[in-house]
């Protein structure tokens, strides 16, 4: 432990360097001043400084000491024989951090010294502790959710490699939702999770029998019902995951249709979740603008007039529109290239 002693008064200095030879580096100085420049280029565990010295006085050397930041939490206790009771309530509101009366008991002091002392030190090693769970705690975070992201992808991309025409279909579906959330001013964490929902939204196709869902005929009835229930499929698969349980009503309910006519639930209009709404745009663009076992992708402006077609039947008419923005924004017809990205914009 380092002490700092600042009082003019010599008998004194010696007195309380006497309190704590045992245990201490006591350090002696008989002005404000000279505490102040030995403070510039030293340091010490605690300041017991008097208050009444000729050439600046206690307050002003706390005054002065609290504006060096290296200094702003150094303990410092103040000595007075003064029994005013407004140099105390100055004397905190400056900083200080304890007071002791003159005459003092050498005991009381060197005890209070000492609880001062541990508790700073305590403090200390407890801020520092805090800050490295912080660190350690951040880091973890980050990994979970790279792993999480990875996850996601390796699994929208199992998906898609069951089909061979719908390569990299979940990625850019996420892709347009997530665009289309944020144009209708959903936060950013929310455009995330509208982005995992549209990686994980035809996951249920895992369950369909692969000569179903590349066969490039007509499908028959009941083949088409058995496409269908990949949506029932997804929803299964996704429910076990209760910390984002959207990812499993995303699956179920991706294939509704504004007028009620979609399935599983024949849900109708603001009963379909939103995020089920912007997905059913963006799947259905990407649908349009990809080639299938049974056509080429459609001309731009045939995508357009589909969209126009379904505004208010198949679409949210919110997000129909906000679809046409993005396709007249799209001269180029390049929208589906940029795939892959979280943020696009
Ligand atoms: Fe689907």
């Amino acid at each position: 432990m380092r002490l700092l002693v600042v009082d003019d008064d010599a008998m004194m200095r010696m007195l309380l360097s006497r309190i704590f030879v045992q245990e201490a580096d006591v350090i002696g100085l008989h002005s404000g001043r000279s505490a102040l420049e030995w403070l510039e280029e030293n340091t010490c565990d605690l300041v017991l400084l008097d208050y009444r010295m000729p050439d600046m006085d206690g307050l002003d050397v706390l005054r002065n000491l609290r504006k060096h930041s290296q200094h702003d939490d150094l303990p410092v206790i103040l000595l007075t024989g003064d029994t005013e009771t407004g140099l105390e309530t100055e004397g905190f509101a400056l900083g200080a951090t304890d007071f002791i009366r003159k005459p003092f008991v050498p005991d009381v002091v060197r005890h209070r010294v000492r609880r001062l002392v541990r508790y700073e030190y305590l403090k200390k090693h407890l801020e520092q502790e805090v800050g490295r769970k912080t660190l350690l705690a951040e880091s973890r975070l980050s990994e979970s959710r790279l792993l999480f992201r990875e996850m996601v992808v390796s699994l929208a991309r199992t998906v898609d490699a069951k089909d061979k025409y719908t390569s990299g279909h979940s990625e850019r579906v996420a892709n347009y939702a997530c665009r289309i959330a944020r144009r209708a001013g959903e936060s950013v964490e929310n455009q995330e999770k509208i982005y995992y929902m549209g990686m994980l939204h035809d996951i249920g196709k895992i369950g369909v029998p692969g000569i179903i869902i590349n066969k490039e005929d007509a499908l028959s009835k009941e083949e088409y019902a058995r496409i269908q229930t990949h949506t029932i499929i997804g929803a299964k698969i996704l429910q076990s995951i209760d910390v984002f349980p959207d990812l499993a009503i995303a699956a179920r309910c991706h294939h509704e249709r504004f007028d009620g006519t979609g399935y599983p639930d024949r849900l109708k209009g603001q009963d379909i979740p939103r995020f089920a709404r912007i997905l059913a745009v963006a799947d259905s663009y990407d649908a349009m603008t990809s080639n299938r076992s049974y056509r080429r992708m459609l001309p731009q402006a045939q995508v357009r007039q589909e969209i126009v077609l379904g505004r208010g039947t198949q679409f949210d008419p919110e997000f129909a529109d906000i679809m046409l923005t993005l396709i007249d924004e799209d001269a180029t017809y390049l929208m589906r290239e940029i795939t892959q990205q979280l943020d696009p914009d």
